[in-house]
């Protein structure tokens, strides 16, 4: 008899709270889309109560989203509560996530306060999402650095209190999968009313073994496993749902357990999150990376062209790649555009259509090849929603040996132009500084990037910028194929966002 695992993901929460990630409104309802298609069992859409963007975010995925359960977290107090069952409650199958830490550190250091009364704690959270949701989860955090007695009595006591879900989080990543499969053995022989409740594990990878601590739980009994996309999160993230996923299929010999995931819709929603998130995939990522189903020796090649299973375990088409390595170039017609971007899991109206199409010609015109990659960006920046305050319209640069670097730049607000020139380390760091002469907005850099969005000289290049201000962060992003227009571009876009979140205060 299979066991089915249920698979709970936390892209846009855990996954969220990676460095350097800031999800807009509009990305999120796209991923949580396609998190659907990919069938998980739950997607836990953020934590609401922590600001008023993320409970509106957690509300309209509730209200949207058609199929997997919609789990909002809280720590186990009652306005968070409050605040994340007002947000999940849309659903068709909500959810609430309540939390507190239950490791000596978090009562004695974060609480200040004693075991039995974040026992009590725990108990009344739990009681008090149960009166709004019948479907709750708890979780102790830093479980597995809790006294194994404690935990044991807050799992029992939880349960009592109506959780039916509990989650045994290795919060700093510390544990290992012999540890983690004893702790689970052990609430199983020890809780007497664990057949109640699912019990889940949710793991970091702070010492890379989040996907085998979670595996080792399955083994163990667990009945759920929370994980992200690409294995983003806190720090060094959680564990990869698509490594999970694979390895259960794959040694479905070995673990006799199925989950309900689209195993095909992999591919897109890895690629979908790694573009709106811009934390790029490792090329040797398992499941994900680009090398992960490339075959390099001869002997190897060979083998593949005789039998396949001789050097692969699984097929790419098992995790939807095959289907990616269509283009498309200048030629390519609006159908055709349609066609591949629904493909690629964005279901466009005529009038998106209109403009992603308009930004695919200009690219197409620059590039022999349109991939995948490209269209994820140009969707992307055709259906940013966040309003334009300043854009770009011209930018000259000179820069090389013996040159001190200069840029002229021409922006347009409200119909407009304003120009300045600057010079700087760097065509780019002109560029920036005749920004903010222009706008007068002052930005600390905190991060800047480019890559290569795809292969060859005529590859966009997509440039990423941090920035902070008065205590706000905006990530700003853009793509073109002259590097120096892109990495302009982030920054105005980083610009604007930041005037948009200090106009709504
Ligand atoms: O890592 C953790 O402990 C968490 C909990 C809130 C589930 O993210
Ligand atoms: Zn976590």
């Amino acid at each position: 008899m299979t066991r089915k695992i249920v698979i709970f993901d936390t892209t846009l929460r855990d996954g969220e709270q990676s460095p350097g990630a800031s999800l807009s409104f509009d990305d999120k309802i796209k991923i949580a889309h396609q998190l659907a298609r990919l069938n998980v069992d739950v997607i836990e859409a953020g934590f609401p109560i922590s600001s008023p963007d993320d409970f509106e975010a957690v509300k309209a995925i509730a209200g949207e989203i058609q199929g997997p359960q919609i789990a909002g977290l809280c720590r186990a107090v009652e306005a968070d509560i409050d605040s994340a069952w007002n947000a999940v409650k849309p659903s068709e199958k909500p959810r609430i996530h309540t939390f507190i830490g239950t490791s000596n550190l978090h009562i004695e250091h974060k609480f200040k306060s004693t075991k039995a009364e974040v026992l009590k704690r725990a108990v009344h959270g739990v009681q008090f999402a149960k009166e709004r949701c019948d479907n709750v989860e708890f979780s102790a955090e830093d479980a597995m650095r809790t006294d194994l007695d404690y935990l044991r009595d807050v799992v029992e006591a939880v349960i009592e209190a109506g959780a039916t879900t509990v989650n045994v989080p290795d919060t700093v990543g510390y544990t290992t999968p012999w540890e983690l499969y004893e702790t689970i053995r052990f609430l199983f022989d020890n809780v007497p009313n664990i057949g109640d409740a699912v019990i889940s594990v949710h793991n970091h990878d702070d010492l890379g073994m989040s996907v085998a601590n979670s595996l080792a739980a399955v083994q163990a009994g667990a009945g759920q496993v929370e994980c992200t996309i690409n294995g983003m999160g806190e720090r060094a993230g959680n564990a990869s749902l698509e490594e999970i996923v694979m390895a259960l299929k794959t040694r479905a010999d070995l673990f006799e357990c199925e989950t309900g995931i689209v195993t095909q819709e992999i591919m897109k929603t890895s690629k979908m999150v790694s573009n709106l998130t811009s934390f790029v995939v490792q090329r040797n990522k398992a499941i994900v990376g680009e090398n992960a189903f490339a075959h390099e020796a001869g002997i190897h090649q060979h083998g593949i062209i005789m039998n396949r299973q001789t050097y692969e375990i699984m097929t790419p088409e098992d995790v939807g790649v095959a289907e990616s390595s269509l283009t498309l170039g200048r030629r390519s017609g609006k159908h055709g555009l349609r066609k591949r971007l629904s493909d690629l899991g964005y279901d466009v109206t005529d009038e998106e259509l209109a403009e992603v199409y308009e930004r695919f010609v200009e690219v197409a015109d620059k590039k022999k090849q349109v991939y995948d990659e490209d269209l994820e960006i140009i969707m992307r920046e055709a259906t940013d929603s966040m309003p334009q305050v300043w854009t770009l319209a011209s930018l000259q640069t000179t820069s090389g040996p013996q040159t001190m670097p200069t840029a002229t730049v021409k922006l347009v607000r409200e119909g407009q132009d304003y120009q300045d020139a600057a010079c700087g380390n760097g065509p780019v760091d002109a560029a920036y500084k005749a920004i903010e002469r222009i706008t007068g907005v002052e930005l600390t850099l905190e991060d800047y990037s480019v890559r290569s969005v795809t292969m060859g000289k005529d590859a966009l290049g997509e440039a990423t910028v941090h920035v902070k201000r008065n205590g706000n962060e905006a990530v700003g992003k853009a793509a073109s194929t002259d590097i120096v227009e892109a990495s302009a571009n982030a920054y105005i876009n980083a610009v604007n966002r930041l005037l948009v979140l200090e106009m709504r205060e």
